[in-house]
């Protein structure tokens, strides 16, 4: 780990607005932006299959604001963002294969509902500031690696389509509109508080919660693909980062660790700290094979020059933590397992 300054407590006093809070990435903004002294507000649907837990936010419940409610509903999020200094836009229909099989949600959701958060912004012409999470999804396989954000994008599936379009909207409201945006197009984040009951994503936590309780872990292939594992501590600080820094506006980043790793090696990695885990090889399944991406890694130099971001922790590290995080917690977010 290094150590990289960065002044966080403009934070503090700060009228925070996070849509899917109550999901794993959502959720971890929210600890830590109340740790800094924000005013934080959670919108969440509360939708099935995704990574929405109440016990997501247990140490921080009595001092947020939490809000059923859903991104498709335009009038609510208008009201809602009335006072806000910040969005951060987290609520998204998240399974690539469901975005195949039910292409009108994943538009109803994805570009709509980040429509209807940049129309609320817009109408409320109060400048607050939205920072957005893309996707690596938004590429589709790397013609070239590292990925940078020159890299052409040509997704393989519906969310990566949304993704991008959603991305491409966030971008003309800033233009025409003037009010602060940036997306943080994320690799694959892992760590504490990402769902366990569903392997359609957040594979890595899945494949840990399998060796936790004795499960096998199913590799599809041999597992050569590779991927940018990127631990969600990091992931917190890239968006609170670009949130509190002005030269971010209007920007667009990777989020990675800049690691190309290969998908078996952190499948050993989670078995080595676990201490148990039976791998198992199966075909891929026809769809999946379909859409699965080779090779993924991305530079981060953009991020890194901009606002000093870079990863802090290595894989073996984030996972280590992650499995300690879940040897406390397992029952919370074993509750909803029955969905695969
Ligand atoms: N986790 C990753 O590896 C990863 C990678 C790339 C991008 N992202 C993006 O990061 C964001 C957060 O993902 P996550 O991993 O925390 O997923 P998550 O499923 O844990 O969180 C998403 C939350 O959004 C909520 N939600 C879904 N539809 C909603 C709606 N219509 N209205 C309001 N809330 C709704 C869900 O209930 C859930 O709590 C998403 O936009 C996702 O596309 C995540």
């Amino acid at each position: 780990m290094t150590n990289n300054r960065f002044d966080y407590s403009p934070m503090q006093g700060k009228n925070v607005l996070i849509t899917g809070g109550l999901g794993f990435i959502g959720s971890n903004i929210a600890q830590r932006c109340v740790e800094l002294g924000a005013n934080v507000t959670i919108l969440d649907a509360c939708i099935e299959p995704y990574g929405w837990n109440f016990a997501n936010i247990s140490e921080v419940e009595q001092s947020v604001e939490f809000i059923k409610g859903d991104v498709r509903d335009r009038s609510l999020l208008k009201e809602l963002i009335a006072n806000k200094d910040v969005v951060f836009h987290m609520a998204a229909q998240v399974g690539r294969e469901i975005s195949i099989e039910s292409p009108e949600l994943d538009v109803e959701v994805n570009c709509t509902g980040t429509i209807n958060v940049l129309e609320a912004c817009r109408r409320n012409a109060n400048g607050v500031k939205v920072v957005f999470a893309g996707s690596r999804g938004q590429i589709g396989e790397p013609i070239t690696l590292p990925v940078d954000e020159s890299h052409p994008q040509n997704p393989t599936d519906v969310y990566g389509i949304n993704k991008m379009a959603a991305e491409q909207y966030l971008f003309l409201y800033n233009k025409i509109y003037d009010f602060p945006v940036v997306s943080l197009r994320l690799n694959n984040v892992y760590g504490p508080r990402c769902q366990m009951h569903a392997g359609f994503y957040g594979i890595l936590n899945w494949f840990m919660a399998n060796a936790m309780t004795g499960k096998p872990i199913t590799v599809y292939g041999e597992g050569s693909q590779t991927r940018d594992y990127v631990y969600i501590t990091d992931v917190v600080d890239a968006f609170l980062r670009t949130a509190l820094s002005e030269n971010a506006n209007g920007q667009i980043y990777f989020v990675g660790s800049g690691v190309e790793t290969v998908f078996l090696d952190m499948v050993k990695e989670i078995v080595r700290a676990v201490g148990k885990g039976e791998i198992k090889h199966v075909p891929f399944p026809k769809l999946r094979d379909k859409i699965d991406i080779k090779r993924f890694v991305v530079s981060y130099q953009k991020i890194n020059a901009d606002v000093g971001w870079e990863p802090q922790y290595d894989l073996r590290t984030g996972i280590d933590e992650t499995v300690r995080f879940y040897s406390e917690r397992l029952g919370d977010y074993l509750a909803k397992r029955e969905v695969e």
